[in-house]
């Protein structure tokens, strides 16, 4: 890479000005001019070298550091990371078989869940965010305020489509996913799990076949069993997910309805589908008449910065139906949920009638307030920062003390690692010996219509990292190798 003085003419080239800043930066980086360790220019200097404002300096470090590219020393200044080393191989794209499935898995979710609610498990099974992670500080305050500017009005129905201070935060944040939409297309639900439910049975009867990832989160599998839906599992790759040629082969040899997937740093393989990729999706779905599911429950959490687009972005003809919630990045238990059902919507709002009525108010009410005071960018890149920083650190752990040939995920986004152990390894079994030492974690059955997956399993990074952590992922190694 040809050698570049720090202080040539910036230029953007269709980026705003920091991105093309922070490009130059990392450029450095990878020219060596810059090494792992070494001090960068001062934001003070580098406005100076390059006549770029302050602020400007400020947010390309902030970009850097999201990217994990730069480290901020309290009172010294940025310094320059050491590359994040790929410490295990990746997963294979997966091979599932061809033939829709009828669901099995709500009995062993709900067993294993039974089994994780003792306080003294340690819970690397629930793809669950830390608690101390969130803002519960400013929710709690927010919620207590909701009940006193609204003391009768908090308490009544929030009818769907639910209420709209709430419906014009997300619509504004819709923006940031390619979304063009208004607060009427927005229908709140209780948590993402309603969404998909609501959405699905709106356009789909029993016995219909859906085509899924392979592996996918369990959740869906258990919303297609609830209403007795057929899956079809796809090929699908760790880094950029489904195989649309097996997508293809799937919408050739069987009537598919409609495809339910989790497209930006999904649960369990942490994929991000590239743009194109989503773009092309959705002439398939026009080419075979089929809908398409998203559950967009991850796509806030990139470690890069850049907040990936949804399918629905590049969606021309109606067919994709849009999930979401803040269960990841501001509170799960307050159940906050919407989807953007396009046609559907009067459907979907009907079947929530008909299902929940409507969903709790004061949380609608705490989180519009939230998301209209302007702080949840600040609070997105913080936590973040953390995920990243867990999942490294997960990473490197089971590096350290799981069997040789374990093989692990490397998302880009979210906080989930899949594993995959050596072929043999019995993820159930060690799930029983695990529990009698207090240890939990998500088993591969759990992810697969079909029963594959019987030596992977799911690991949490969403919880501080600790030396209780640490040391239970270090114990799971050792039996996962006596097993
Ligand atoms: C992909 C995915 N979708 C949905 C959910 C559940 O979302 P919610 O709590 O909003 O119902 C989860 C939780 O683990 C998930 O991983």
């Amino acid at each position: 890479m040809p050698r570049m003085p720090v202080e040539a003419p910036i230029e953007t080239n269709n980026t705003t000005l920091y991105e093309a800043v922070a490009a130059r930066i990392e450029q450095l980086i990878e020219a060596g001019t810059l090494r792992p360790g070494d001090r960068i220019p001062s934001v003070r200097r580098l406005h100076a070298q390059l006549s770029v404002s302050m602020s400007t300096v400020m947010e390309a470090y902030r970009l850097l550091e999201d990217r994990g590219r730069i480290r901020a020393r309290p009172q010294s200044g940025y310094y320059v990371q050491a590359a994040a080393r790929p410490l295990l191989a990746e997963p294979k794209a997966s091979r599932p078989g061809k033939r829709p499935h009828r669901i099995q898995v709500s009995q062993l979710a709900y067993e294993l869940n039974q089994k994780i609610s003792s306080p003294e498990v340690i819970r690397l099974g629930a793809a669950a965010p830390g608690l101390e992670h969130l803002p519960l500080k400013a929710i709690n305050r927010l919620m207590g305020q909701v009940l006193r500017w609204h003391p009768q009005q908090a308490h009544d129905y929030a009818m769907p489509p639910g209420r709209k201070e709430l419906r014009a935060e997300i619509a504004k944040r819709m923006m940031d996913v390619g979304c063009s939409v208004g607060p009427d297309d927005i229908l709140i639900t209780t948590g993402a799990t309603e969404a998909f439910y609501l959405c699905l049975r709106a356009i789909t009867k029993a016995g219909d076949t859906i085509a899924v990832e392979s592996p996918t989160y369990f959740g869906i599998l258990e919303t297609l069993e609830t209403l007795q839906l057929r899956a079809r599992e796809i090929a699908t790759h760790p880094r950029d997910g489904i195989d649309l040629a097996d997508l293809e082969a799937a919408f050739r040899a069987d009537k598919i309805k409609a495809l339910v997937l989790v497209s930006n740093f999904s649960n369990p393989l942490g994929t991000l589908m590239p743009d194109d990729k989503k773009h092309r999706l959705t002439e398939l779905l026009t080419r075979f008449d089929a809908h398409l599911v998203e559950d967009d429950v991850y796509g806030d959490l990139p470690f890069d910065g850049h907040r990936p687009k949804a399918v629905k972005a590049f969606d021309r003809r109606d067919r994709v139906l849009y999930c979401n919630s803040f269960s990841k990045t501001i509170s799960p238990g307050l159940r906050i949920g919407w989807c953007v059902p396009g046609i559907h919507m009067d459907d979907v709002g009907r079947l929530k009638l008909a299902t929940t009525h409507a969903s709790a108010t004061p949380p609608q009410l705490a989180v519009a307030a939230f998301l209209a005071n302007g702080s949840y960018e600040r609070h997105l890149r913080r936590i973040c920062r953390h995920y990243r920083e867990q999942v490294e650190r997960m990473h490197s752990t089971v590096a350290e003390c799981f069997p040789a040939g374990t093989q692990v995920t490397r998302p880009a986004g979210g906080h989930v690692l899949w594993i995959e152990l050596p072929k043999g390894t019995d993820t159930l079994d060690l799930y029983e010996r695990a529990s009698e030492q207090n240890i939990s974690f998500a088993p591969g059955p759990l992810f697969s219509s079909s029963g594959k997956y019987r030596n992977c399993l799911r690991l949490n990074c969403g919880l501080p990292w600790s030396p209780q952590i640490e040391q239970a992922v270090r114990r799971l190694g050792e039996l996962a190798g006596a097993g």
